[in-house]
């Protein structure tokens, strides 16, 4: 239990508004797991798996109205609307609170009625670490929790870490009270939906979604939209990247934090299976780097999260073998489908399709079936310390150091397969101008370019203009002799026949070799206005069926469509109202004239 006075009258005062039937004070241990999720079980939102092949795992299918991240209902209320930046929506806190939390009418008022109200402290990153944050999620499903104990740490033992100490308050419901007597459903959600942040107070208010991001308020609403303002005024980054350490041949190791947006690779870099022989990568993290500097004057990260929320489909032993393999027990399984031996399925899982299951909608299904077994934002809950080539330092009080900050996304042309910012405030640049192609997956014209600033354009809960400002100032304050090597990596450049030319996967050790030896000062480079970038024959493509030619395909510069794309990121940052900072314009200017030159 708690003596926080803090949080015991937050907690009373959540009660008397939610009006749940009883409260309950998670203490994170195995027995309370089982015991939820065995009652999970009993109201029909989880199945338990076939413990021979799964072991105490579980399977759930959500509302099929209730699968992904609300961006559009995402909020993000600071106390002036320019605060929140023309990327975020915004209302004003009190026009918010009145809807949520106003007496009589607020959408949280007796919400949890017939429910409990569970009570879920826990720790960004390890704990006790200087670099960790502590939150309590006030939560109506049980279905939260179980997922909760997998991705965070959590329990007494936050609570008796958190003493006195302040924390980030969260506050969720599914929004479906229940009547006396009524039945539940096995997914309670409510059609009316609103992710809320107010930042200034640094606190969350999540209600009608039960589903990851929305929901497990750890992960995005904290660790990305409340943090990156912790981050700002606090003078470190919150970061939406993975964080994997890289050892050579020699046995010599490096950490870097790479940042992609959705649908690039990002969990298959985080567990890279490496196709060079000597080489190792382990993995910190897969989609959250929090990043403090140490007394030495380097950035060093933790990864915040405790275990992994991957999507499903695509998962394979041949594509990511160290994801399958975290989820091999002890994990939860949603919108996935079910096997007749009582085992999880989905597309891309195997080459052959199973000749039955039962689909994410409870209903049989046959390869012959019109639609996909599994939701394709399906996902795993996995415990991390599961993964086969998790890093022996990814819990670190200290977190481990980072020597390269890695950005990139999938573009067919222009955008060269590796290159190395000329220093921070480039590397800024470079992030501020993420950018990637919408592939076939996602609805609208396939091909077409959409900026994804750090891949944060949905997670930054303050200004973009002004985070763009943070890092720059970051540079400016720390000993750049110190700072991470910053990269841009591209792995989908197409030849004229649409053929991927590089071809990915474990070859990318190949490009983080060449990343490795430059950060150890090799002279493999040559300065153009992309960047540093590797000369020819730098990149090790022994073994590979690959032309030179072709690898020069890679690093193409071309004069026009280079200053046609300086265009397009300044017609971007004109969208920021006058936040963008000058070094970015004058860095445009200075890449523009070095286009000219060419
Ligand atoms: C995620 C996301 O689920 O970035 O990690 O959307
Ligand atoms: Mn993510």
């Amino acid at each position: 239990m708690t003596t926080n006075k803090k949080l015991l009258q937050w907690v009373d005062e959540m009660a008397a508004l939610c009006k749940p039937d009883k409260v309950y004070w998670c203490d994170g241990s195995q027995e309370e797991y089982d015991r939820i999720a065995a009652e999970l079980v009993e109201n029909g939102t989880f199945q338990r798996l076939n413990d021979e092949l799964r072991p105490n795992s579980y399977i759930c299918m959500s509302d099929p109205s209730d699968v992904a991240r609300v961006e559009d209902r995402t909020f993000i209320c600071s106390e002036k609307e320019e605060d929140a930046g023309p990327t975020n929506h915004w209302m004003a806190p009190a026009e918010m609170k009145k809807i949520l939390t106003a007496e009589g009418t607020g959408l949280f008022d007796g919400c949890m009625k017939g429910r409990t109200m569970y009570v879920i402290p826990y720790s960004m990153g390890p704990l006790g670490s200087n670099i960790a944050h502590i939150g309590v999620e006030l939560t109506d499903s049980g279905y939260v929790v179980c997922n909760m104990r997998i991705m965070t740490r959590m329990g007494q033992k936050v609570l008796d870490q958190l003493g006195d100490g302040d924390f980030v308050p969260c506050l969720h419901s599914v929004g479906k009270p229940l009547a006396p007597g009524e039945k539940d459903v096995p997914w309670p959600c409510n059609s009316t939906k609103y992710i809320v942040h107010f930042p200034e107070e640094r606190s969350i208010m999540s209600y009608g979604s039960g589903y990851g991001g929305n929901a497990l308020l750890g992960k995005k609403c904290f660790a990305l939209r409340i943090a990156s303002v912790m981050a700002r005024d606090g003078g470190w980054l919150a970061e939406h990247m993975l964080i994997v350490g890289i050892t050579n041949p020699k046995g010599e190791k490096k950490y870097i934090a790479a940042a992609f947006p959705s649908a690039c690779g990002k969990t298959n870099l985080a567990m890279l299976t490496p196709s060079l022989p000597g080489w190792r990568v382990e993995t910190v993290g897969d989609d959250i780097a929090w990043m403090k500097f140490g007394a030495d004057g380097r950035l060093y990260a933790v990864n915040p999260e405790y275990g992994f929320f991957g999507v499903a489909p695509g998962t394979s032993m041949k594509t990511n073998e160290n994801a399958l393999l975290s989820a091999r027990a002890n994990s939860i399984f949603t919108n996935v489908a079910l096997t007749p031996e009582g085992d999880v399925w989905w597309e891309g899982m195997t080459d052959e399709k199973p000749a039955h299951l039962t689909d994410w909608k409870n209903r049989p299904w046959t390869p012959d079936s019109p639609e996909p077994s599994s939701h394709p934002n399906s996902r795993f809950t996995a415990p991390a310390g599961q993964c086969p080539v998790i890093d022996p330092a990814w819990e670190d009080p200290k977190g481990v150091p980072i020597s390269a900050i890695l950005f990139g996304g999938r573009r067919a042309k222009e955008v060269p397969l590796v290159a190395q910012a000329f220093d921070w405030t480039h590397g800024t640049f470079l992030g501020s101008s993420v950018s990637s192609e919408t592939t076939a997956a996602a609805t609208g014209a396939v091909g077409q370019i959409r900026r994804d600033p750090f891949a944060m354009l949905p997670f930054c809960g303050y200004n973009m203009g002004d985070y763009f400002n943070h890092w720059i100032q970051t540079g400016k304050k720390a000993d750049a002799s110190k700072l991470p090597g910053i990269f841009y990596v591209n792995w989908f450049r197409k030849d004229e026949n649409g053929k991927f030319i590089w071809p990915g996967y474990g070859d990318n050790i190949r490009v983080l070799e060449w990343i490795f030896n430059r950060l150890d000062g090799a002279d493999n480079a040559v300065k153009t206005p992309k960047g540093y970038l590797p000369k020819p024959g730098a990149i090790n493509t022994e073994g590979l069926d690959i032309s030179p030619e072709r690898m020069n395909s890679l690093f193409d510069l071309n004069k026009e469509t280079g200053i046609a794309e300086m265009e397009d990121i300044r017609k971007y940052y004109d969208k920021f109202n006058g936040t963008v900072p000058k070094e970015l314009y004058d860095m445009l200017d200075t890449i523009e004239e070095m286009y000219e030159k060419l």
